[in-house]
């Protein structure tokens, strides 16, 4: 119990916040979560604590497949109350967990694992049971490298072991508690006096009688059946269903996931001995004004994943939970970490993401949620956004500006004001006269519209939208489950899709038809298939709504309340507008929506951004690291508002913040409506030039981007990945968040986000050369990790490409990037210290689904030192690697000739370039004849010494990027 009193100790410490917290509720704001945390520190203080709940050892059964076990649970507090356990083990060795009250008075929600699940997850035949009078236990994997599941009866706890070495375990410390469902007891009524007697006013005194649970649950009912916050009384019918589950990693020193949360990737204490926050890290998902840029307050989204560390292994929990939830972290000792996650309702559905490696527990999770959706390719371009172009023309003239200037962009976006009176879907026509002429003179150099629809209706019957909804009953219902929620957001008095509701689906996805084939019906005709969706305030916001959302006693589909599904709502409205977009067009084209609101899985519906940060130097680099916690919760197509989207950024910053975007995902400068204009040519030189080579670098490096979003799409690595993840064995790098490497490519970037800096300080983990990306500067790590100086400049993003790299990139400046399509390439070939380096390209169409039939280009590239000769080479690997070239099955119909690499098979090499070199070649040939080459002698990969690499450039090596080569270095 030591470990326990620690990680409590100091929880109730008052801390003063300076952003407007008011708006929301803190964990003793909260009537579940402050008996959620009362139980914890009841524990704390009794030495002999022991969980009430325990496993029946009569009632076990384990299915007739062997995957599953099943048994009944008691808690001593409750006999007659039933509850039931269920765990399984999956295909891939990741373990679910359930437990629900049974025969309850009421029934718990339980759908959160099937909204959030890509598809029921496969049982394996293939695990061992052991059953013991105190203990049950699943046993599985190869020899060498066994994983117990142990479920001890008395207490139930569950305990998940590789090779006999605790990874996780729930119930350790004894907070499991599932509040049953209860009748509530009318107060008695007042005892009256004897007739006439003296005191026949005065009820007779009611002995106290001692509640022997109140060592465990406390002697109060504390908001158990209502609760008012300000001035918002939430009526809770059902009465108390807080879930309390503590999860602990006893090897583990480093948490990091539970995204959304402006804080560091490895995850600060919220509890314990010098906790750095006092307040549990929150998942509701909330549309918070002006958020602080270092915080545990719940942000727009959830992702109720959490990942622990150590130099062993990398282990993982996923909570699937959709109810308001609370959780503390604390490490009661160096290398161990306890959290406690503390819930309003639901059921417990646990996953145990057994690892062991970073690379396995990203494909345990998004083998649950699913991957990123691959995103059509103009997506991971540059976007110009700003609340508000105001008009048809300013669109024009925007775009006129980025083209005089040669500036690349690829998406003009639309805010609210678009649209008149704020209904969506309808053109504000004073300044919008002719949207499908706008759009159409946008396409015209193949670039896109981006326009925002919101989940808010604007409550009048004219609005087709609104009637339509309303007409077919599939709007949210207040507490009686009967009468339309009202509420306000922009569009003044409105009311909101309960997307739970599936009579909204087939309708929803009617609107974004751009052409109107039932005449009754609203559809998007004033819209053509270049225009994509902006979905925002989906959490949902409402603006006279408890913390600035739906009522928590408000009805959705189903009869449940909001309180249980409402970390869920914003993916649903993101899901069905993703389904719509797509829907648009036979064949389907990858659509392209960008959500504010998110849950586990929502990866699979398009892309999200940070919110509304602040134009502060520390947004900036919070930025990335909340980005960072993104990509490892499988969410890897995400952003920040470049430039911040409060505040009207100096120069310097925008710059600055112009390299981080660049090297994130998602990359859309955004503006609040009440700052300056902004847009990159509107910069004075120097600046503007900057900007200009920035954008430029981006476009240059999207071959890199889009192959680090393939493989996300197929095995769910982080598109942008940070440190812990390429080098999983060095300590010194688990709280890496501020450098990070893009895919597996081998750049590794640190932008600047310091006012006034001239360098940057790199962390080199490896014993290993490193080139400076833009003047070939080489700089030699060591084994035993180093730091070494780059030279940052405002015009110079400190970039890296760690030895042993091959980079595909695209020199060819142009408008947009679907313009780049038969664009040749360069490949920079970065040896490493032994004279050896590897590459990936993937390319398809970049639009349609093609390349789940085999239409696609996958390449590596490989450098290798055969006797004095290095021999670069490219050779197909989807033909080598079928399985890994969609996401999915192999992909049978692979066939190297298919119609996209027929496409592009006169896309050729117009460079080669070969840093690293030991000396100047006498020959560099390809198939014999001689190519057209230079040397520029420098320092080689292998030297230890530091300087400007040596540097062999070929010109038009070879004809064809799909082709097989090998170019032979003599
Ligand atoms: C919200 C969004 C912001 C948008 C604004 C108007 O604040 O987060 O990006 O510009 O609404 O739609």
């Amino acid at each position: 119990m030591r470990a326990l009193s620690s990680l409590l100790l100091l929880a109730a410490i008052p801390l003063a916040l300076a952003v407007k917290p008011e708006d929301f509720k803190t964990c003793s704001q909260a009537a579940f979560c402050r008996r959620g945390k009362a139980l914890a520190d009841r524990a704390g203080q009794n030495p002999d604590w022991k969980s009430p709940y325990s496993v029946d050892p009569s009632s076990l059964a384990i299915s007739s497949d062997k995957a599953a076990f099943t048994a009944a649970v008691k808690s001593s507090l409750y006999p007659d109350i039933k509850f039931g356990l269920d765990v399984r083990v999956h295909h891939d060795g990741v373990v679910r967990v359930r437990m629900d009250e049974v025969d309850g008075k009421g029934k718990r929600y339980d759908e959160t694992a099937s909204w959030a699940l890509l598809s029921e997850p496969q049982v394996s035949k293939d695990i061992q049971w052991t059953v013991g009078k105190k203990e049950v236990k699943a046993t599985y994997g190869p020899k060498t490298d066994k994983v117990d599941v142990e479920i001890t009866f008395d207490p139930l706890v569950v305990t998940l072991s590789r090779n006999g070495r605790s990874e996780v375990v729930l119930n350790g410390l004894g907070l499991l508690h599932m509040e049953h469902f209860r009748t509530k007891e009318e107060p008695k009524p007042a005892v009256e006096a004897v007739e006439g007697g003296e005191d026949a006013q005065t009820p007779m005194e009611v002995p106290e009688v001692h509640n022997p649970r109140s060592w465990f649950e406390g002697e109060e009912e504390d908001g158990y059946w209502e609760e008012t916050w300000k001035s918002w009384t939430d009526s809770k019918p059902k009465g108390p269903q807080m879930l309390s589950i503590d999860i602990s990693f006893p090897n583990h020193g480093h948490v990091y996931g539970i995204p959304q949360h402006a804080t560091r990737l490895s995850l600060p204490t919220t509890s314990g001995q010098d906790f750095f926050y006092n307040e549990p890290y929150r998942l509701w998902n909330s549309d918070v004004f002006e958020y602080h840029a270092d915080s545990t307050m719940s942000l727009y989204g959830s992702i109720p994943v959490m990942y622990a560390h150590s130099k062993e292994s990398t282990v993982g929990v996923f909570n699937a939970i959709a109810s308001d939830t609370f959780i503390d972290v604390a490490h009661p000792e160096p290398g161990s970490s306890y959290t406690h996650w503390i819930s309003e309702s639901g059921i417990l559905d646990v996953f145990l993401l057994p690892g062991p490696k970073p690379a396995d527990i990203f494909k345990q999770y998004t083998g649950l949620t699913g991957t990123q959706a691959l995103p059509p390719q103009w997506s991971i371009a540059y976007h110009q956004c700003r609340w508000n172009y105001v008009s048809s023309d300013d669109v024009r003239s925007v775009q006129t500006r980025f083209d005089e200037e040669d500036m690349p962009v690829d998406v003009f976006w639309l805010d609210i004001e678009y649209a008149e009176e704020h209904k969506y879907f309808i053109w504000d026509k004073k300044n919008f006269p002719d949207p499908v002429d706008m759009v159409n003179d946008v396409s015209a150099v193949e670039r896109k519209m981006v326009v925002i629809v919101d989940p808010h209706l604007k409550r009048v019957h004219s609005y087709p939208v609104y009637k339509e909804a309303q007409d077919l009953d599939v709007l949210a219902k207040v507490k009686d489950g009967q009468s339309e929620y009202e509420g306000w957001c922009w569009s003044g008095s409105s009311a909101w899709v309960d997307f739970f509701n599936p009579a909204s689906w087939e309708w929803w996805k009617g609107l974004f038809k751009t052409v109107q084939s039932e005449p009754d019906k609203f559809a998007w005709i004033e819209s053509t298939t270049d225009v994509h969706i902006w979905n925002d305030m989906n959490e949902p916001a409402i603006f006279n709504g408890p913390e600035i959302s739906m009522p928590r006693d408000n009805i959705h589909y189903g009869g449940w309340e909001h309180r249980d599904l409402h970390n869920l709502n914003g993916m649903l409205f993101h899901n069905q507008t993703s389904q719509a977009v797509r829907a648009r067009t036979d064949p389907p084209m990858r659509p392209f929506v960008l959500t504010r609101s998110f849950f586990a899985g929502s990866q699979r519906f398009g892309a999200m951004w940070t919110g509304d940060n602040l134009g502060t130097w520390e947004h900036m680099a919070v930025g990335m690291k909340m980005v960072l916690s993104l990509n490892i919760a499988g969410f890897a197509f995400s952003g920040s508002d470049v430039g911040g989207f409060f505040g009207n950024p100096e120069p310097e910053m925008l710059v600055r913040w112009y390299h981080v975007g660049a090297f994130t995902p998602f990359f859309r400068a955004h503006a609040h409506i009440d700052t300056k204009r902004r847009e990159p040519y509107l910069l004075d030189e120097p600046y503007k030039s900057i900007v200009r080579d920035i954008l430029r670098l981006r476009y240059a490096m999207l071959p890199i981007w889009y192959t680090a979003f393939h493989e996300s799409s197929v095995n769910g690595m982080p598109v942008v990945r940070p440190h812990f993840v390429v080098f999983p064995e060095d300590e010194a790098g688990f709280a890496i968040d501020d450098q990070f490497f893009v895919g597996g490519s081998g750049l590794l970037v640190k932008p600047v986000t310091e006012k006034g800096a001239t360098e940057a300080q790199v962390y080199l983990p490896e014993d290993q050369v490193y080139y400076d990306y833009f003047s070939g500067q080489t700089y030699r790590g060591s084994a035993k990790g180093k730091n070494v100086t780059v030279p940052a400049p405002l015009d110079k993003v400190p970039l890296l490409i760690r030895g042993g790299s091959i980079l595909p990139t695209r020199e060819r400046p142009r408008r947009s990037s679907p313009l780049m399509r038969r664009d040749p390439f360069t490949l920079t070939v970065a040896l490493d210290k032994a004279g050896g380096a590897r590459g990936e390209l993937y390319l398809d169409d970049g639009e349609s689904y093609a390349h789940e039939g085999g239409a696609l280009v996958w390449r590596e590239f490989t450098a290798a030192r055969r006797g004095k000769a290095t021999h670069v080479a490219s050779a197909d690997l989807a033909a080598a690697k079928p399985e890994a070239a969609v996401d999915g099955a192999a992909l049978a119909l692979y066939d190297k000739d298919n119609a996209f690499a027929a496409e592009v098979r006169a896309v050729r090499v117009e460079k080669l370039v070969v840093l690293g070199l030991e000396k100047k070649p006498g020959s560099v040939k390809l198939a014999g004849s001689e190519l057209d080459w230079e040397f520029v002698p420098g320092v080689a990969s292998g030297a230890s010494k530091e300087g400007v690499a040596s540097q062999l450039v070929v010109k038009n090596p070879v004809a064809s990027i799909t082709g097989d080569w090998e170019i032979v270095i003599q």
